[in-house]
């Protein structure tokens, strides 16, 4: 049997014919970049995670710098966030020229833990940025009481958690921003890359959608008027004012959806729901399966609708294990290896190996294992029965 830790070519398959003439209509339509196909998901996804405005971009990172950069953080400010994440949480926040300030993770729910936030905010901090990891909801409404009390903007980080509930509504997993990620094998993925910002408020949205398309036209005016504004000083005479895209007034990016990834990801949205129950149904007959082993099998926070994006197990031996289950042909991988508070391009951050003791703790005993919506029930039984197998590594 030949299992694979995630699979998108089954997701695809389940649907194809659906997907296929949704390509084969933008293919046909010339309308490659923008258009009706882009608008409609933008607000769709939106309505379905309960935002008011959504802005597509080119990924999940992308989507990250431009909340950051709407918000106006960037050099000698610092964003406070995890270290057990993938790169791209803090490398955003060091591409807009700020800091990252990492903290530890709780231990049951692998997400930010809120009682370690307060001890790290400085004058310089802006922002706390949490991750919903694996698709676990973190405690947001004790991250809202903290960014309130100190005046700081909430930035979620979304990318592993389409889907995913807080105290039953999607809506409340979001922050002041909240950062999605389209790649394949995410929770909603596409057919490439594609990442989409949330939020409820008007000129966050504005700011977005002018720095993806390069500060231009209407929307990079905008900006740049509140740029001056803000600073009280006075738009040059000399500047030429136009409002089409040749027009440029603030430093953006090229950072876009394209119509065939919206059109393949408008289709997946109307299948999310199932998706993510048939997730959680293999988590639970995993942790049903493995509750009187040495396993240690994922906590679903008290306030947190999973939608396992990762299931992930945890042992002390996880590395013999994991070979061990390899030779019998159960794919498993670490999400992630290294904690980014000792990766080579944070070293001068001066943070050290015992920083951050949950997170080093969790890079070395845990490991996950397949959880996609597609797998067969012979698959998942195959891969208990090879996890019992491995306990004798
Ligand atoms: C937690 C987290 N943040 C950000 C990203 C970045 O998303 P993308 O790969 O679409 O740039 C990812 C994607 O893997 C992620 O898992």
């Amino acid at each position: 049997m030949k299992i694979q830790l995630m699979n998108v070519q089954r997701q695809h398959e389940s649907y194809a014919e659906e997907y296929e003439s949704a390509v084969l209509q933008v293919l046909r339509s010339g309308t490659y970049i923008g258009g009706e196909e882009v608008a409609s998901f933008e607000e769709e996804f939106a309505a379905y995670e309960g935002a008011r405005y959504g802005v597509s971009c080119g990924n999940g990172t992308d989507a990250i710098i431009l909340a950051l950069r709407a918000l106006g953080i960037g050099r000698g400010d610092e964003v406070i966030t995890v270290s057990w994440t993938f790169f791209a949480t803090a490398e955003s926040i060091a591409a807009v020229g700020a800091t990252p300030v990492f903290v530890d993770v709780c231990p049951e729910t692998y997400c930010m833990d809120p009682s370690l936030v307060e001890a790290r905010i400085t004058e310089r901090t802006k922002a706390i940025l949490p991750v919903h990891f694996y698709g676990q909801s973190c405690e947001m409404d004790v991250f809202r009481a903290i960014c309130k009390e100190h005046n700081l903007y909430l930035i979620a980080d979304c990318a592993q958690s389409a889907g995913t509930k807080y105290q039953g509504e999607r809506r409340k997993t979001l922050g002041d921003v909240s950062c999605f990620s389209f790649f394949p094998t995410k929770n909603l993925g596409c057919a490439g890359d594609g990442g989409m910002v949330l939020t409820d408020d008007e000129d966050i949205a504005r700011a977005c959608r002018s720095l993806k398309l390069h500060g231009s036209g209407k929307d990079g005016l905008w900006s740049l008027e509140r740029e001056y504004e803000r600073k009280g000083v006075l738009i040059p005479d000399n500047m030429p004012l136009g409002e089409s895209k040749y027009y440029n007034y603030i430093i953006g990016y090229n950072s876009r959806l394209d119509a065939i990834q919206a059109a393949i990801l408008r289709k997946k949205l109307t299948h999310l729901d199932e998706f993510v129950e048939l997730r959680r149904t293999n988590a639970k007959l995993y942790n049903e399966a493995l509750k009187d082993t040495e396993y240690e099998t994922p906590t679903e926070g008290v306030n947190s609708y999973h939608s396992y994006y990762i299931y992930a197990l945890k042992h002390r031996k996880a590395k013999a294990i994991m070979e061990k289950l390899k030779a019998l042909g159960v794919p498993n991988g670490t999400y992630y290896p290294v904690p980014l508070h000792l990766q080579g391009a944070f070293i001068e951050l001066g943070y050290r190996d015992g920083d951050l003791p949950v997170t080093e703790d969790l890079s070395k005993t845990t490991f996950a294992i397949p959880v996609f919506p597609e797998l067969s029930k012979e698959e998942r039984n195959f891969i208990i029965g090879a996890l019992k197998e491995a306990l004798n590594a």
